[in-house]
C-alpha cells in the first residue's frame, strides 16, 4: 500500500468528502506560490509524476485555460519517458471523460469531468478501482461529489496574465516531506493545513 493509499484507508475514502475530515493529516500540507511560465508547470508536473505510485490521485482545479491539461500532458509524458516509452498524444478527455495510458508498470487515468452528468458514470467507468490501482489525474474534481478521495494531491491553478499561474498545492504530509528539497526550487510558501479544497 502506498503512503497515499494508506491515508485513504485511514480516512475512510468512500462516502466522505476530503474537505470534511478534521483528523490530523487528513488535509495535508498547503503550499502556495507562482508558476512563472508553462515550463515551470511542466517541471512541477515532472517532479510530482516522479513521486506518483499506484493509488496516488491528483485533483486539478482551476478555470478553463488554467493549464490543467497542460499539467496532465507533461505529467504523462514524463512518466512514459521515464519508463523508456515514446511520447504519446495526450488529448484533452473532455468528450471521452477518461483516457488511460501506460507508463511501464503504471496505469495512468486522465479524466476531465467538465461534461460529466452524474458521478454514477464514473462508478461505471471503474474510477473507484482506479483510485486504488492506478495513478489518477482529474480535471474538474468538483464534479466528483461523494467520490472525491481524501489523501489526494490537489493543485489549483489560476491564470495571472498570459503565462504566469497562481498555484495552490495541497499534498499529504509524508509526500510533502519527501519532496520538500525539490519543491524548494519552486519558491512555494507554506500556507497552513490544507483542506483538499485548496
Ligand atoms: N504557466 C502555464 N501553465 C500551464 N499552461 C500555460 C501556462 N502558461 C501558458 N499556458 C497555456 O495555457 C493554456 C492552458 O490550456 P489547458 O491546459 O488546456 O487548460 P485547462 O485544461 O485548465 O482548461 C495552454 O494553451 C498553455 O500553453
Ligand atoms: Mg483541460
Amino acid at each position: 500500500m502506498t503512503e497515499t493509499g494508506a491515508m485513504n484507508e485511514e480516512g475512510g475514502r468512500r462516502g466522505r468528502r476530503s474537505g470534511e475530515g478534521t483528523e490530523a493529516g487528513q488535509g495535508g500540507i498547503r503550499l502556495v506560490g507562482r508558476l512563472a511560465d508553462e515550463a515551470a508547470t511542466r517541471d512541477l508536473a515532472a517532479l510530482l509524476a516522479g513521486a506518483a505510485e499506484p493509488g496516488t490521485t491528483f485533483l486539478l482545479e482551476g478555470p478553463v485555460g488554467a493549464g490543467k491539461s497542460a499539467f496532465a500532458r507533461a505529467f504523462i509524458t514524463h512518466l512514459r519517458r521515464h519508463h523508456g516509452q515514446p511520447p504519446e498524444e495526450v488529448p484533452s478527455p473532455t468528450y471521452t471523460i477518461v483516457q488511460t495510458y501506460r507508463a511501464g508498470p503504471l496505469e495512468i487515468w486522465h479524466a476531465d469531468l467538465y461534461r460529466l452528468c452524474s458521478p454514477d458514470e464514473l462508478v461505471e467507468l471503474g474510477l473507484e478501482e482506479a483510485f486504488e490501482t492506478a495513478v489518477v489525474l482529474i480535471e474538474w474534481p468538483e464534479r466528483l461529489g461523494e467520490l472525491r478521495p481524501s489523501g489526494a494531491v490537489t493543485l489549483r491553478l489560476e491564470p495571472m496574465g498570459e503565462n504566469a499561474r497562481a498555484l495552490a498545492l495541497t499534498l499529504p504530509a509524508a509526500l510533502a516531506g519527501r519532496l520538500a528539497p525539490r519543491l524548494a526550487a519552486f519558491g512555494l510558501e507554506r500556507n497552513g493545513e490544507g483542506t483538499g479544497h485548496a
